[in-house]
């Protein structure tokens, strides 16, 4: 029997990577998870009255176009935040962003863009679903370097025009993993005049946008409203994850223009997995309340102040601008995240793990990833651990 030829390329995923790299080694102290973007932050406090109020959801199929007060919810916190006012036709309830990012590509992508095998434009390194939805609809992915050169993002206008005009689908990641790196105003108004001008769609991956130092990143939606432009040429993607200490909730949203949103949902409706309904109202209470959000910013400042203080001095240190990864310089992440598990017991992400060899080499080759996702009083002691075995 055969296998489809398409995926047989991927490299394992990062994880399973790491679990080879890592645990046939001894860890030298309690181990530390810090490789993996799980928030280890208080859950909101009403969860548990919210979920049990609305038990008799589970014994319903759920409702693929999402339940009518979490488009609410998602709704009024798009206003709050961006002060843009999405029609409900508009948006579509995901189970997830990861989801999301790589079923918008299937429903989206066309199979010929300007006469050829269309292309998905990733930045490299990055959130690795971009690579494998391109791969799934057929697609040519082209690794753009978000490198320390590009200021961490990918510089999509300085690929050749002939190029930009097969692209159909181009992601952006801000705040950026791993990188950390804001998408300024400025880039977004580029980025959208690109893509007008080629012809492409933005996917805009912003599930990191409420975790910042002192200024909310500016989101792709309210650019796109102040340009103008057309709503099928954007979509921006949100998540609870992150913002609300949820991964295990699996609760985000899309939102584009109406065209775009019909064509998810009727995918979603034959194929997809849409989120139980007694989950859609723990979703709606949390999409409408800021401050366990607030509280959670503010334990991340805290974080930011703390990793700039330690790693003051180290050479190439460069705090995140938002989310809350550290991306550090070393020679080597494979060697430097098997040196600090054998000698302290952290977990990190080699940043190989994060990207593709675009023929120049790995860009996250010198770099580890170390996401800051540990209880505050736990970090200081590991995070002066890492320095002191990294960089002595
Ligand atoms: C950049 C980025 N996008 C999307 C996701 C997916 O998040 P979720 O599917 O939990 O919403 C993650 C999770 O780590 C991420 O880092």
């Amino acid at each position: 029997m055969a296998f489809p030829e398409r995926f047989s390329n991927l490299p394992e995923y990062a994880f399973p990577r790491l679990r080879a790299l890592l645990d046939h080694h001894q860890p030298g102290g309690v181990p530390v998870s810090m490789s993996i973007g799980e928030p280890r932050h208080e859950l909101p406090p009403f969860l548990a009255d919210v979920l049990n109020a609305h038990l008799d959801g589970f014994a319903r199929y759920p409702s693929n176009d999402g339940i009518a007060p979490l488009l609410e919810a998602i709704q009024g916190w798009v206003a709050r935040r961006y002060r843009v006012e999405l029609a409900q036709d508009r948006l579509m309830v995901l189970n997830g962003t990861r989801e999301g990012l790589f079923n918008a590509a299937l429903a989206l992508c066309p199979e010929r863009k300007a006469g050829c095998v269309p292309v998905i434009l990733t930045p490299n390194p990055f959130y690795q679903v971009y690579a494998v939805a391109a791969l799934a609809v057929g697609a040519q992915p082209v690794y753009v370097p978000a490198t320390e050169e590009t200021g961490y993002l990918p510089r999509y206008s300085d690929l050749a025009p002939e190029l930009l005009d097969r692209v159909a689908i181009a992601y952006v990641c801000s705040p950026g993993n791993p990188q950390g790196a804001v998408a300024d105003a400025a880039y977004w108004r580029e980025m959208i005049a690109l893509a007008e001008r080629h012809d492409f769609r933005i996917f805009a991956d912003e599930c990191y946008s409420e975790i910042y130092r002192d200024t909310p990143p500016p989101g792709v939606l309210e650019i796109a409203q102040e340009m103008g432009a057309d709503p099928e040429r954007v979509l921006s993607f949100h998540s609870l994850s992150k913002r609300s200490n949820l991964p295990g909730l699996r609760s985000g949203f899309v939102a584009g223009g109406p065209e775009c949103i019909r064509r998810i949902r009727q995918l979603r409706a034959y194929a997809g997995a849409p989120l139980p309904d007694t989950l859609q109202h723990v979703a709606a209470a949390v999409w409408a309340d800021e401050a366990h959000v607030n509280r959670s910013r503010a334990l991340y400042q805290q974080k930011y102040a703390l990793a700039d203080r330690i790693f003051a001095g180290v050479p190439g240190y460069k705090g995140p601008e938002a989310g809350f990864f550290l991306w550090l310089k070393v020679e080597d992440g494979e060697h430097a995240a098997l040196k600090l598990w054998r000698e302290t017991g952290i977990r990190v992400l080699p940043g190989a793990y994060l990207a593709r060899d675009d023929g120049q080499g790995n860009p996250g080759k010198g770099f580890i990833r170390v996401a800051m996702v540990t209880p505050i009083d736990e970090l200081e002691d590991a995070l002066r651990r890492l320095r002191n075995s990294l960089y002595r």
